[in-house]
């Protein structure tokens, strides 16, 4: 008789063990909510915006619906709109372009840095020329913190400076990863993070915020997430969104933030025995000194051409890959013809073509990533 079975397949998130661990506070925290029904803006609210407040060191923290809503925040705090042009990486998930144009501004595509997959900061100068050029106000920069690891922000806070621009900070990935000894929510005029259930910090659903150091413009986001509005909610002074995050989200935020740090210490201990595993037989991710990341993806690359045979052979192992992303922002129809900056977007064309993303999360035991590593090991191999 063949007792031979399958392994079974590995989630690439496992948000059902962290679940796990959280068990019943959870479940007190939304059973809090769910007796007094303050369902909007609810003391959980406040206390977890205080709490992140707390944990990044950022003066304000204004919740909102989403990540992509956050960065809408604080574009439009800043008057951010039509005739404007604002600067962002090609190589990002597409809200970061997205939220330029749904303001009414122009994304302009700058290329990113091939080892740290993040904004190239020499290409600022370029794309505000092209902006210009074209009859655009450059305004505002966007970089990215993809796949968890900060951005060059020194680099970016230097070009931003020299061209007069804001510089939001798309944390949606990275939040709880530090620069230099900082913590994300601290950089740039404002930082937007997500708390979409697959980032570092999920909620149970969609959720974001937006952190600054600035008063008047938090004052601003709290009015623009409320209908804009003034001195009560049936007083509206500007046109603002219905973007709140739940209280119910709150609630579950504010227990998921207790365990954060030890689930980024998990983290870095998975990406670190992943590099040990795979330095010698693929491009593993470099974290550069005084950066931490907390590995919202861990990302290799690979010869062109060799990825679709990768990744099927893991499949076959019941080992899920994904690759984030395929097609660079400046090629999808939707963002085609926003302009590219002069410096062009060589890098973000060849990392979309080389990259691969394997099984990331806090709670991936050592015998499982065992048999990750061993896959890729002889999918690479071969
Ligand atoms: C880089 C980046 N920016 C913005 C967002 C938007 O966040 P959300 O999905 O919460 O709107 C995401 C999330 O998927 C993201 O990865």
């Amino acid at each position: 008789m063949n007792l031979r079975t399958d392994p079974p397949t590995i989630p690439f998130i496992d948000l059902a063990a962290q679940r796990r661990r959280l068990g019943s506070a959870v479940d007190a925290a939304v059973t809090r909510v769910l007796n007094h029904c303050q369902f909007i803006l609810g003391p959980e609210v406040r206390a977890f915006e205080a709490e992140l407040a707390a944990f990044c060191g950022a003066k304000h923290v204004v919740t909102c619906a989403s990540g992509t809503d956050a960065l809408v925040l604080a574009l439009r705090a800043r008057d951010i709109g039509p005739g404007d042009a604002v600067l962002c990486p090609s190589f990002t998930f597409c809200a970061t372009a997205e939220v330029a144009a749904l303001v009414g501004a122009t994304p302009v595509f700058v290329d990113v840095d091939a080892a740290t997959f993040n904004i190239d900061a020499n290409g600022i100068a370029a794309a505000v020329a092209t902006a210009k050029s074209l009859g655009l106000t450059p305004k505002a920069v966007i970089p990215v913190d993809l796949f968890g690891l900060p951005a060059d922000h020194a680099a970016v806070a230097a070009a931003a400076k020299a061209e007069n621009l804001f510089v939001l900070d798309d944390a949606a990935q990275a939040f709880g990863a530090s620069y230099h000894g900082r913590q994300l929510g601290t950089f740039g005029h404002a930082t937007a993070t997500s708390f979409f259930p697959a980032k570092p910090l999920g909620c149970y659903g969609d959720g974001g915020a937006v952190m600054t150091d600035d008063a008047e413009m938090a004052d601003v986001m709290r009015s623009l997430r409320m209908h804009g509005h003034g001195s009560d909610k049936y007083d509206n002074i500007r046109i603002g969104l219905a973007s709140r995050l739940d209280t119910i989200q709150a609630a579950i935020l504010s227990e998921k933030l207790k365990i954060f740090p030890d689930e980024i210490a998990a983290r870095n201990e998975v990406a670190r025995r992943y590099a040990d595993g795979l330095r010698d037989v693929a491009t593993v991710p470099t974290v550069p000194d005084g950066c931490t990341s907390v590995w919202a993806q861990y990302t290799l690359r690979l010869p062109a051409g060799r990825r679709d045979t990768f990744a099927a052979k893991l499949k076959a192992e019941g080992i899920p890959t994904a690759i984030y992303y395929p097609i660079p922002l400046h090629r999808q129809q939707a963002y085609k013809h926003y302009p590219v900056g002069n410096g062009g977007v060589a890098v973000s064309e060849r990392l979309a073509a080389e990259v691969v993303s394997l099984p990331m999360h806090a709670y991936l035991d050592a015998p499982t990533q065992d048999r990750i590593i061993d896959a890729a090991r002889r999918a690479l191999k071969a």
